[in-house]
């Protein structure tokens, strides 16, 4: 099966590329970096010729509420019309567990996530929404979010987070799949708070930096009640452990290259 993997590129589209490839799937690899550009509609068309689905695992440049927004809104307006145009028969979008509920509350990145998720539900094109918990390699992002003064200050907030393999396994199984028409949720095994991990991930990296818990702490732009994060009974469990991700030389994401259009 053809399948345009949009954001190709990134932590999670290297690995949902490799994955499909190794199940035998023909995979077009899009980002900016291989001339396709989701937001100006740049290389798209040639992109999802002829292919039977499309994931969009691409990300904004900025995670600040109006620069995503600009993103989302722009670029999935044209995954949608560009993927109808091709006839694409998939359309696969990866976002974050409890979306609604914490655009709901205070916006910030999820509300431009929010706006993603409905353009699509309401696209009348055929489609599935992958809602993934924080990923493992994320944690270090979480932490110099919350960073003022060499202080981390972080809510209380529990969160059951995900290897990055295990969230790309996910997509690909997903994408693979026929258009399931909903949400569909995937969550690590474990549950801690917030504060616990962002300590323990520090330590282990040599670094100093203090851990507070903070009940004004925002979470990228959001004020986070203290089960906002987690799944929903329903969600299916992925396999990786945080310490055996750890112990295998599960590390923070750090872009080989950053792309010249990225600040
Ligand atoms: N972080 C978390 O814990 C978490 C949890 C659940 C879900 N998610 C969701 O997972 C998705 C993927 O995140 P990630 O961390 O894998 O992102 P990432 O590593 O930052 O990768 C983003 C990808 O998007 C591409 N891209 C950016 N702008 C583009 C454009 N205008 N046209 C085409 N491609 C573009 C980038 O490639 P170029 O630079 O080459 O364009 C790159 O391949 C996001 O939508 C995020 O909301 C994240």
């Amino acid at each position: 099966m053809r399948i345009a993997v949009i954001g190709g590129t990134g932590l999670i589209g290297t690995r949902v590329v490799a994955r499909l490839e190794s199940d035998g799937h023909d995979v077009v690899v899009a980002s900016r970096a291989t001339g396709v550009n989701s937001y100006t509609g740049e290389g798209l068309e040639q992109a999802l010729a002829g292919a039977h689905a499309l994931v969009d695992v691409s990300n904004s440049d900025s995670l600040d509420e109006a620069a995503a927004s600009e993103f989302f809104y722009g670029s999935t307006l044209n995954l949608l019309t560009y993927g109808a145009a091709a006839g694409v028969a998939h359309h696969v979008a990866l976002s974050v567990v409890g979306t609604d509920r914490l655009a709901r509350s205070e916006g910030g990145y999820f509300a431009a996530k929010a706006a993603q998720e409905r353009l699509i539900r309401e696209s009348r094109r055929p489609y599935s929404i992958v809602h993934a918990t924080q990923f493992f390699e994320f944690i270090a992002n979480i932490a110099d979010a919350g960073t003022n003064r060499e202080v981390v200050r972080l809510s209380r907030a529990l969160f059951q987070p995900m290897a990055a393999d295990d969230v790309a396994a996910a997509v690909a199984v997903t994408a693979a799949g026929p258009p399931l028409g909903r949400v569909v949720e995937f969550a690590g095994p474990e549950r801690f708070r917030l504060e616990e991990l962002v300590r323990r991930q520090l330590r282990l990296r040599h670094d100093l930096r203090d851990v507070v818990v903070d009940p004004l702490a925002r979470y990228f732009g959001t004020d986070l009640d203290e089960h906002e994060l987690l799944p929903g009974p329903d969600a299916t469990i992925a396999p990786t452990r945080y310490d055996d991700w750890f112990a295998t030389g599960g590390r923070p994401y750090e872009p080989a290259t950053r792309h010249p259009l990225r600040s």
